[in-house]
């Protein structure tokens, strides 16, 4: 066998990922939860990995097969995750954020079940703003991190609101994909994406998730070499 590895490029790199799909409690049993499956984000996991990269990932309810060698660290809520990437950040070369992290959460779970016949007809459910993880790391980021954001939009604006994220969350790139389509996205093994940067806008046409994951450490890679860390 060729003792020659491929990749390399992340050898001795620390890459945090996150993926899945947070869920905010509304009593013992039930919650706010996303369609996100977490397969994106550990496709780029596994890509990274065999860059050569040391990786974890923050999975939040990600029931997908996992890879040996990858450490994952479980998470529920979005309070957790944002936890769980605090303790992580300060070490990371890397920061792929690929989680879809509740905006909202209720404003207090309840102990126990809500029952039915307690409540009546009408059950109201208030809603609290969750903290942006993304833009808390991102303002304590230290010089050489890579800061990589992802954003799952709709329709004709998609580029333009993913545009205005990598600035307003200062991200190095945000990978931007397009609900709308059919047979991408959520609970889809492949996916479409544009990668956003400062400066350039590159589309990734469908294809598969393990595609899509390499096009992304592509485009960070190449902000790492311009970034010379
Ligand atoms: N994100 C985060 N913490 C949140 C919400 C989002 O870290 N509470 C991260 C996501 O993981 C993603 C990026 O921010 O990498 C963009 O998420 P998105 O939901 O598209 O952006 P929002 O700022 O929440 O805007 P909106 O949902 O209103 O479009
Ligand atoms: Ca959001």
């Amino acid at each position: 066998e060729n003792a020659l590895r491929v990749g390399g490029e992340l050898d001795g790199a620390n890459v945090l990922v996150t993926a899945g799909g947070t869920r905010e409690a509304i009593d013992s049993v039930r919650f706010v939860g996303n369609r996100s499956s977490g397969r994106m984000g550990f496709a780029v996991a596994e890509e990274a990995q065999r860059r050569g990269a040391s990786v974890t990932v923050v999975a939040a309810n990600v029931s997908i097969p996992r890879s040996p060698g990858i450490a994952y660290v479980d998470v529920t809520s979005a309070a957790e995750l944002a936890d769980a990437c605090a303790a992580r950040f300060d070490a990371c070369d890397v920061l792929l954020m690929a989680a879809a992290v509740a905006d909202y959460r209720p404003a207090e779970a309840q102990a126990g079940k809500i029952k039915k016949d307690r409540t009546g007809a009408e059950l109201n459910l208030s809603l609290v703003r969750t903290t942006d993880v993304l833009s808390v790391l991102s303002e304590r980021r230290r010089p050489g991190q890579l800061i990589v954001g992802f954003a799952a939009e709709h329709g004709a604006g998609a580029l333009a609101y993913g545009r205005e994220k990598l600035t307003r969350k200062k991200l190095d790139a945000i990978v931007v994909n397009d609900i709308g389509g059919a047979g991408i996205g959520f609970e889809s093994t492949d996916n479409e994406v544009w990668i956003v940067t400062a400066d350039e806008e590159r589309h990734v046409p469908k294809a598969s998730k393990g595609v899509v994951a390499a096009a992304i450490l592509d485009a960070v890679l190449s902000r790492r070499s311009s970034n010379d860390i």
